[in-house]
């Protein structure tokens, strides 16, 4: 158990899809010496298979308090091959006018994006960042067995001790999330490490610095003064993904408000786009008790009344957003 907990609250009402963080991350840790396939931060269309393909079907986490078997996910058909264009061709020696593809690949990171669900013009998806949630329970820390992987007491981030792990995967086959990665080059596993050498300096994770939708809240869970405290345990208007999954996640989504749908004639309907019985699957059953709140918050705002809620999801200051200290 940590003494305190360092959490990350997003609002899924605002992720453009943009891939900032995704990059932001990628260019700090990812980009090189065996890392190149990962992605510590994606972010996936959903419905959508997501990124490794069909993580929510791979297994892993608790049954209880025992560890449920998982998979490895395979680099060219769940990681997906990147696309490789012929940069040098097109740009540099100029043998060819067009920059285009060089191989095949049958799946890639984001192959289905914007695909979503439903039927035109009732079709529908939202965007989903997905970190390593930083669990209160971790799988992955539990299937180590050479307790290679551990969770900060100051902060509760779970990281992977470099110098123990011996490359196992246990841990990749116990997180139901998919957010532990092994890395050929140097035989160990890797993950998100929430930015921890910038975080103890003060300064927020990348992906939520650089994030342009200002989705990414960063505090900790007992920190009255925070926005993640005030978000998650004061509003409770934020879910965890799958908690099914048994992992207990310290990564938070505000779930995403839906369009109406239309009738036959073009009109909207009461009926939500984005059908509940999906998004309680993803976020657990409390999930339209929080998107009437979201509504009754947001007609306050419209009205003009005072909603302490509604601007804290507004970010209308991105520095009041992060409460690392
Ligand atoms: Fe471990 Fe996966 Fe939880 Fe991250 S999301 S702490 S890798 S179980
Ligand atoms: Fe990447 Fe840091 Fe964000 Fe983790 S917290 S996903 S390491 S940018
Ligand atoms: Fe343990 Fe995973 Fe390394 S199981 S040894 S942390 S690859």
């Amino acid at each position: 158990m940590s003494k305190r907990q360092l959490a990350m609250v997003m609002d899924l009402n605002k992720c453009i899809g943009c891939q900032t963080c995704t990059v932001a991350c990628k260019v700090q840790w990812t980009n090189r010496n065996g890392r190149d396939y990962m992605y510590w931060n994606n972010v996936e269309t959903a419905p959508g298979k997501g990124y490794p393909k069909n993580w929510q079907e791979s297994g892993g986490g608790w049954e209880g308090s025992v560890l449920k078997d998982g998979k490895i996910p395979s680099l060219a058909n769940d990681y997906g091959m990147p696309v490789q264009l012929n940069y040098e061709q097109a740009l540099f020696a100029g043998t060819d006018p067009w920059l285009k593809a060089t191989n095949d690949p049958a799946w890639t990171p984001n192959w289905d994006e914007d695909e979503g669900a439903g039927e035109f013009p009732n079709s529908y998806h939202f965007y989903l960042p997905r970190i390593c949630n930083h669990c209160t329970n971790p799988a992955c820390l539990a299937a180590c067995p050479r307790g290679a992987i551990y969770k900060r007491e100051e902060d509760g981030i779970v990281l992977v001790d470099q110098s123990r792990c011996r490359g196992y995967r246990h841990c990749v086959v116990a997180c139901p999330y998919k957010k532990v990665y092994f890395n050929p080059l140097f035989n160990r596993s890797e993950k998100c490490i929430f930015c921890y050498p910038r975080v103890e300096q003060g300064i927020p994770p990348a992906c939520a610095k650089q994030c342009v939708g200002r989705i990414r809240h960063v505090g900790f869970l007992d920190d009255e003064a925070g926005p993640v405290h005030k978000i998650v345990v004061k509003w409770k208007a934020a879910l965890t993904l799958r908690p099914d999954f048994g992992t207990e996640p310290n990564a938070y989504y505000v779930p995403p408000l839906s369009s109406p749908k239309f009738d036959a004639e073009g009109k909207p309907t009461a009926e939500p786009r984005i059908p509940v019985a999906f998004l309680e699957k993803l976020f657990g059953p409390r999930v339209g008790e929080v998107l009437g709140l979201l509504e009754a918050e947001r007609s306050k705002k419209a009205r003009g009344e005072e909603s302490e809620l509604m601007d804290l999801l507004i970010a209308y200051r991105q520095e009041e957003m992060f409460k690392i200290r």
